[in-house]
């Protein structure tokens, strides 16, 4: 694994650091690039322009590794709010405010609009019972407004447990979606296993620190384990989800979707909120299903970590914004 990416996800966990990070002002200027903000509004606001853009969308409610049951039951109750925002509000018109069009109401924006919920947040670490009973609550909201929910996936160490939720929720709600990391060296067998018709299953490369008793270490060995979970998945009855920045995967996933005489719509291609943006519309316009993962809410320290250990890139924003502040 790239060293500097090791270096911030074991800084990311120090609790002094996490105090100084999270207080600093030029942190949530930096926050603002990839978090739609802290509230319901700001996640139904931006989810409206991207829907207006053609663009699907995944909202996360952030927050992660909870061992207090009343903060587990605070996330739970912001993702029924959503729902119910989603499933009330419509997608605005071009540059106006919400309402209808010209030939009738606009689409409700839970016809664009669901939602990732990382199980550790509603409460995993408490009892895996806990968390299948909130995600449960979150899966029958979301049912009730049209919509889907899509577990994301953590630390290996939870991927047996959250697979098993999985398949406890699809037993009443079929479309709820997983999450895959290739990096992981069982990922190919987790993608056999929910490649089957109606299973929605989104493959990322994964964003964890993990050992190599479990992960591929080095890049080109996950993105050949991607690569081989795009041929398993697209070649099931599923619906797969490809989840990537990478230019080069982006044109595998098309070339491998035409061999297989897969049709756009019949799997889509998502992004994350603020990386790529251009992209994610080219994509859009040529047809493809394009979702973008928004994240938003005040607990964003663990999920901006994992976006600056990605990329150095990012890691320059970010001092860049330190250094112009003083
Ligand atoms: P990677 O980071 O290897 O980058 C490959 C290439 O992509 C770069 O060389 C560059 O060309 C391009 N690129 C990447 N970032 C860029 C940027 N900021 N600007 C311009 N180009 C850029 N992880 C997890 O463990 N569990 C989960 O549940 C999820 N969920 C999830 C949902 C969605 C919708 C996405 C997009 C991602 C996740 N992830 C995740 C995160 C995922 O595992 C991974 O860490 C990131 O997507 C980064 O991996 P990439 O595939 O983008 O490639």
């Amino acid at each position: 694994m790239n060293p500097l990416r090791t270096l911030i996800l074991a800084v990311a966990g120090n609790e002094t650091i996490r105090r100084v990070v999270a207080a600093a002002p030029v942190s949530r200027r930096v926050v603002r690039r990839f978090v739609a903000g802290e509230t319901t509004e700001d996640a139904i606001r931006v989810s409206g322009e991207l829907g207006r853009a053609g663009l699907r969308v995944t909202l996360d409610h952030l927050g992660e590794g909870t061992t207090d049951g009343a903060l587990a039951e605070h996330t739970v109750r912001a993702y029924l709010e959503l729902l119910d925002a989603l499933r009330e509000r419509r997608l605005p018109p071009d540059g106006g405010a919400e309402g209808s069009t010209p030939n009738g109401p606009a689409a409700r924006l839970s016809d664009v609009a669901e939602v990732s919920v990382k199980l550790s947040a509603v409460g995993l670490r408490l009892g895996e019972r806990l968390a299948l009973d909130n995600a449960a609550r979150i899966c029958a909201a979301a049912r009730r407004g049209g919509t889907t929910v899509t577990l994301d996936m953590e630390e290996h160490t939870t991927t047996d447990a959250a697979l098993r939720i999985l398949a406890r929720l699809r037993e009443n709600w079929p479309e709820t979606g997983a999450v895959l990391q290739s990096y992981l060296r069982r990922t190919p067998s987790d993608c056999a296993a929910l490649a089957t018709s109606g299973s929605r299953v989104r493959l990322c490369k994964g964003a964890y620190a993990e050992p190599a008793e479990v992960a591929h270490q080095y890049r080109h060995e996950v993105d050949l384990n991607y690569v081989r979970c795009v041929n398993i998945l697209l070649s099931g009855g599923g619906y797969p989800m490809f989840a990537t920045h990478d230019p080069r995967l982006v044109r595998i996933v098309a070339e491998r979707a035409r061999w297989y005489g897969r049709q756009p719509g019949s799997y889509e291609y998502q992004m994350l909120y603020g990386v790529r943006p251009e992209e994610q519309r080219r994509l859009a316009r040529e047809g493809e299903a394009v979702r973008v993962y928004v994240p938003y809410g005040g607990q964003w320290y663990g999920y901006l970590m994992r976006r600056l250990a990605e990329r150095p890139a990012n890691v320059g924003f970010f001092l860049r914004a330190l250094a112009s502040r003083s």
